[in-house]
Formats: C-alpha cells, structure tokens, sequence
C-alpha cells in the first residue's frame, strides 16, 4: 500500500502571521484527516516556526529547495544538512519554477536530490512538460528525460526514499488542471518507466499531481490508480481549502 500524501507549497506567499493563522487551522484538523500524510513547504525564514507550530501533531514541514553543495561560500544557499538540522523531513526538488526561473538543469535537480538522501531528507521531485511539449506530443519524453537524469546520477534504490510529482507546467498557477485520465496516463507512464529498473520500487513510490488541484477537482484526482495525492500551490494558501482537498483523499 502506498501512502497518500497531500503536500502544499506554499510558494514565496504569505507572512509569520498569516502562516500561523493557517497553521493554527491544519493543527486542529489534523485528528480527522490521520489517513493522510500531510506536508507544509513555507519558505526558508519560517521553516522553524513552521516546525513548532505542528509538533507532535503529525503535519511534516519541508523546503521548496536545496543547494546541490554541502558546504562552502555558497552566499544565500541552504544545505541539506542545515534543513536537516531545523527537523525538515522533506524537500522539493526540480520544481519547473526552479527549471524555468532560475535555470536549473536536470543535471543540477539530480545533484540536489543526491544531496537532500545524503542528509536524510526525502526528495519530492518535480517532473513535467510545458504546453508546447504536450501540444508536440513530447509529454513522456519530457518527463522520462527528467526521471531518467536522476535514476543515472542516484541509481533506482535511491527511488525507495523519495516522492515524486507529475505537475504539468501549463496546469500550474492557470487553473486549467489536467483531466483525471490525462494525469493518471502520465503517472502510470512514470510508474512503467521506474518497473523497467524495479518493479518493487515502482509500486512503493508515491507520485503526486500537481497543478491547479482545488476541492472541486481533487477527489477525481485522486481516485485514479497511479494518483497517490497531490502537490498543491494556490489553494494550500487557504487553510480550508487545504483541509478540504485532504478530506478527498478516501479513508
Ligand atoms: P498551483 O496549485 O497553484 O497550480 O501550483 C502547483 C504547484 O506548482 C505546486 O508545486
């Protein structure tokens, strides 16, 4: 069985009051929604607030990055270690605003992945194509190119500790989401692509969709077979969206 994961990235938005309001809002609904592993990602300065406010209630806090370096003059880099060291359990990597904006490559998403194992974070990498490479009929070719420069540089046993997210890059911040079945042919196409390494690696990993998941639309989501949850932006701002995407996920 593989867990069911709904993970909010939280983006560069909000404040230490507004984050706390929200947090406030997740902590009391957590009780009811212990089906479902849930995981905040604010950015760096509230990271530790963030950890305090959901102790012992079993929210888990992560980073929307990490350096590829261990240590060094890196000015304005954080480590793995670092993240490690203020108790994040996880840490995106390879999202497409990091690809697009800051020109991240696969070479470099794989460096960071390898880095956040190395220091006992799980990774939740982020896979998938724009709109011309969808309208090109390039959408696996894309996201295998993505997955496979992390299998080469990690080898497939690092995918046993590691959460991956199909989020389509014309499906993010538009509000136009990918259908249930377009999303599900993606993520059993990512399943497929890991069993040609291990077929018991494949079936453990969880993969998240991600891109303009709302309440309206996220139970269909995540009824589909490959669809293990989901990596929302937008409407994680709003704590009870948030909650109520999380209550789609079937008991
Ligand atoms: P939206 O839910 O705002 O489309 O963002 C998705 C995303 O990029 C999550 O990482």
């Amino acid at each position: 069985m593989r867990p069911t994961i709904v993970a909010g990235n939280w983006k560069m938005h909000g404040s230490f009051a507004e984050n706390l309001d929200r947090l406030t809002a997740l902590v009391a609904a957590a009780p009811a929604l212990a089906h479902v592993q849930m995981i905040v990602f604010p950015t760096f300065p509230y990271l530790v607030s963030a950890r305090s406010a959901l102790a012992g209630c079993g929210i888990e806090v992560g980073a929307q990055t990490v350096s590829e370096y261990a240590q060094g003059a890196y000015t304005g880099e954080v480590s793995a270690q670092m993240l490690r060291d203020v108790q994040c359990s996880h840490v995106i990597v390879g999202h497409s605003e990091r690809r697009s904006l800051f020109a991240e490559s696969n070479a470099q998403v794989a460096a960071k992945f390898m880095a956040a194992q190395q220091a006992g974070l799980v990774p939740v990498l982020c896979v998938g194509e724009s709109l011309t490479e969808r309208e090109n009929g390039a959408t696996e070719a894309v996201v295998f190119a993505q997955l496979d420069a992390v299998i080469e540089a990690v080898g497939i046993g690092a995918f046993a500790r590691c959460i991956i997210a199909y989020e389509p890059v014309w499906a993010i911040g538009t509000g136009l989401t990918a259908t249930p079945e377009q999303a599900q042919a993606v993520h059993s196409a990512i399943r497929q692509r890991l069993a040609k390494h291990s077929e018991s690696i494949a079936q453990r990993v969880a993969i998240l969709y991600g891109g303009s998941v709302k309440p309206d639309n996220a139970s269909a989501l995540f009824a589909q077979a490959d669809i293990d949850g989901g990596l929302v932006g937008g409407a994680s701002l709003q704590a009870q969206d948030f909650i109520q995407i999380c209550s789609a996920v079937e008991k």
